[in-house]
């Protein structure tokens, strides 16, 4: 994935990104608030109107900060991104991944009413149950208790095998654990 020239525009702003080839690996986006982290990722993820040029021929699931699910059971939201795409459903994924997240008891619950935590990981589940080649995590940690985000850590460094990740993060120990690669947007006022 490369971007150049790349710039995204509000009513009241302009947002340029340095021209950047991301690496296989994990990546972290950081900066200031409001520097521009989580409109790149919409950009990367064709959520958000641009201008200039993303290279990028790879799939890819874009976890939001506040993931939006359905008034559904976990099992239900997790499994929806297979059957959108037609896809058999892998339980024995689903029941790994959710073991490592601390969910399994979760799986029959709705999803609603989850913590923010909880949803965060139901939806890291969800979006990666089809293999993408690139996934996209915009703050995960947020709403994370610490045993929390040493288990996003560990499912992290297994997927990292699988899978690139861009994480975007203000979490200093999550990202001194995972980093490998680092698109700094600085401290620039946009
Ligand atoms: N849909 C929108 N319409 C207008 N302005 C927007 C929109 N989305 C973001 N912005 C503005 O663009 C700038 C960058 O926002 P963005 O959410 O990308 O920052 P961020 O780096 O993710 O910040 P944070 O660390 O607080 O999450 C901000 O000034 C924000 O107000
Ligand atoms: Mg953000």
């Amino acid at each position: 994935m490369k971007i150049t020239n790349l710039s995204v525009r509000f009513p009241n702003i302009e947002m340029k990104f340095t021209d950047y080839e991301f690496q296989s690996g994990v990546t972290m986006i950081t900066g200031r608030n409001g520097t521009g982290k989580t409109t790149l990722l919409r950009a990367l993820a064709g959520l958000t109107d641009y201008s200039g040029t993303i290279i990028n021929s790879k799939t890819m699931t874009y976890v939001a900060q506040e993931p939006v699910l359905f008034n559904r059971t976990v099992y239900e939201n997790i499994i929806y991104s297979l059957e959108i795409r037609k896809l058999e459903i892998d339980d024995e994924k689903i029941k790994y991944l959710a073991e490592k997240l601390s969910l399994e008891t979760l799986l029959k619950r709705n999803a609603l009413k989850l913590s923010g935590g909880e949803k965060i990981k139901v939806s890291i589940i969800r979006g990666i149950m089809f293999n993408p080649d690139i996934l996209l995590l915009d703050e995960p940690t947020t709403h994370m208790d610490l045993e929390s985000i040493d288990e996003l850590i560990k499912v992290i460094k297994e997927l990292k095998k699988e899978m690139d990740i861009y994480i975007i993060s203000h979490n200093k120990s999550f990202i001194d654990a995972v980093m490998e690669h680092e698109y700094s947007l600085g401290d620039r006022n946009v």
